[in-house]
């Protein structure tokens, strides 16, 4: 999806680009998310991302974008398989969540549908909630174009087929990063990424599972 945001005073603004389980009954959502955070004029945006499984997130990463995303449009996109998946800015690698259902750690199954939004968060997107929504720069208005989707159908709740090796996403080099992608993920987290639920001491004292494999 090629999205560009809100520009002048955000603060409170939420847009997200997300998959959430179809029909969703928010209690046992499977949902991989992108959620932009509005700020202050002249202050950065957060892209925060998350991976929920059944209903559980709590898996919060924030980046820094290294463009204004107000001025033009840029590139988000979700590569999901049954590996791994993959959040990409501009087809670079910024977040990898993998499959790690080996040591009991859930992984999203469910089918999903796709969904764009922009929606008042000022209670908690901007430093915590205490900045709150300027509505005097209403209306805040975010753009969405060149939407472009590759999927497994569901036909009769039958997802059988889904991980065949005919869909390019399921082949072998899809399963991990290759060594170049993996190259530009560990160069743009080192200097973007402003928070990882899996360095939050004071959240989770004993890491996540996911975090240490
Ligand atoms: C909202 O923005 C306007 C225009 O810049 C400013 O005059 C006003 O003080 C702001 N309101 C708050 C509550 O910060």
């Amino acid at each position: 999806m090629k999205i560009k945001l809100p520009n002048r005073d955000s603060a409170g603004v939420v847009i997200a680009f997300y998959v959430s389980k179809l029909h969703s009954n928010t209690y046992n959502n499977d949902e991989i998310d992108f959620e932009f955070l509005g700020n202050r004029e002249g202050k950065p945006y957060s892209l925060q991302t998350n991976v929920f499984v059944n209903g559980g997130g709590n898996r919060e990463q924030r980046v820094h974008l290294w463009f204004d995303p107000t001025a033009e449009f840029h590139n988000y996109k979700i590569m999901w398989n049954e590996h791994q998946i993959v959040f990409y800015v501009d087809n670079i690698p910024i977040r990898v969540f993998k499959n790690n259902e080996n040591i009991g750690v859930g992984y999203p199954k469910q089918p999903m549908q796709l969904l764009a939004t922009i929606w008042d968060g000022d209670g908690w997107a901007t430093d915590g909630g205490l900045t709150k929504t300027n509505w005097s720069f209403a209306p805040f208005k975010a753009y969405f174009q060149d939407f472009k989707i590759g999927g497994c159908p569901i036909i009769n709740s039958n997802t059988n087929n889904c991980n065949s090796q005919g869909y390019w996403w399921n082949q072998r080099n899809y399963w991990r990063l290759s060594s170049s992608q993996r190259k530009l993920y560990d160069e743009y987290r080192v200097n973007y990424k402003t928070y990882d639920y899996c360095d939050d001491m004071i959240r989770y004292p004993t890491p996540p599972l996911e975090c240490v494999s």
